[in-house]
């Protein structure tokens, strides 16, 4: 399995690889889960990760529960792996729109990671309370003082037609916040709140891993990562770690426009 193409983009520490497929793009995306996993171990003793929702890394999620299973001597040391959560939808658990409900299906219940390790958005609360709560949890495992920001090891996340990633949707307050860790963004266009990381916290990641699929992210695909002639700025386009790594994994169809001259 190798990568199909490697496109630089937008400074050194962006790096955009190319697969043939879906199922080559989770495959990496594991590995990479992996990678990340046993080095900040290895340094610092725990990994800690913020997963995406929505639909792409479903697949992902599963090829680690399979790796787990099928070489169980080489599993990870799921006891000091944390899991956070990018966003969630204002949902409760048991929601098939909840993405604590897709990550727990596709990986938590398959693998021997302790519950107390699993640190979801209580999106059933009020939404300002879930986000407050969310912050307080953050704020608590991580030990920060004041104006101080959590760095996750790895951050997941998708990107959707329109350009938005976590749930930092276009025109949206929850892009102008400089402060707060999570809040509880009203989406307009979904008419519905959804608990989100903001983007100091996305920016302040070790590693941001951007996984995109399908034929319809491929036009906003190209707009991210080479600019549109319409100057406008896109929600993924602000995700840029301040002192950390930028990947985006993007399959065949969903890269099929980066050649594409900037229309
Ligand atoms: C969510 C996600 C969101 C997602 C994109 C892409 O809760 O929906 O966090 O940001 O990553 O919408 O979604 P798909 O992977 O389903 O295309």
């Amino acid at each position: 399995m190798t990568p199909a193409g490697d496109v630089s983009s937008g400074g050194a520490r962006t790096e955009v690889k190319v697969w043939a497929d879906a199922l080559q793009l989770f495959r990496a995306a594991a590995d990479e889960f992996t990678r990340a996993a046993r080095e900040a171990i290895a340094a610092r003793g725990r990994f800690c990760v913020a997963l995406a929702g929505g639909t792409t890394p479903r697949g992902a999620y599963a090829l680690l529960a399979e790796d787990d299973a099928r070489r169980p001597a080489q599993c990870l040391p799921w006891d000091k792996v944390h899991f956070f959560f990018g966003d969630e939808r204002r949902v409760p658990p048991s929601n098939p729109d909840s993405n604590y409900r897709m990550a727990r299906e596709a990986l938590f219940a398959r693998i021997a990671v302790p519950e107390a390790n699993i640190h979801r958005i209580e999106a059933e609360l009020e939404p300002k309370e879930a986000a407050d709560q969310y912050q307080e949890l953050l704020q608590t495992f991580f030990a920060l003082g004041p104006g101080e920001l959590p760095r996750f090891d790895l951050v997941l996340l998708g990107m959707g037609p329109d350009g938005h990633t976590a749930s930092l949707f276009p025109g949206t307050q929850a892009l102008d916040e400089t402060s707060r860790l999570v809040v509880a963004n009203w989406v307009e266009r979904l008419r519905t709140f959804r608990i989100t990381l903001t983007f100091p916290v996305l920016n302040h990641a070790a590693e941001v891993l951007f996984l995109v699929s399908g034929a319809d992210k491929a036009e906003m695909l190209r707009n991210v990562l080479q600019g549109d002639s319409s100057g406008a700025v896109y929600p993924a386009q602000r995700v840029r770690p301040d002192a950390g790594r930028l990947l985006w994994y993007a399959d065949g169809a969903a890269a099929a426009r980066l050649a594409d001259p900037v229309g």
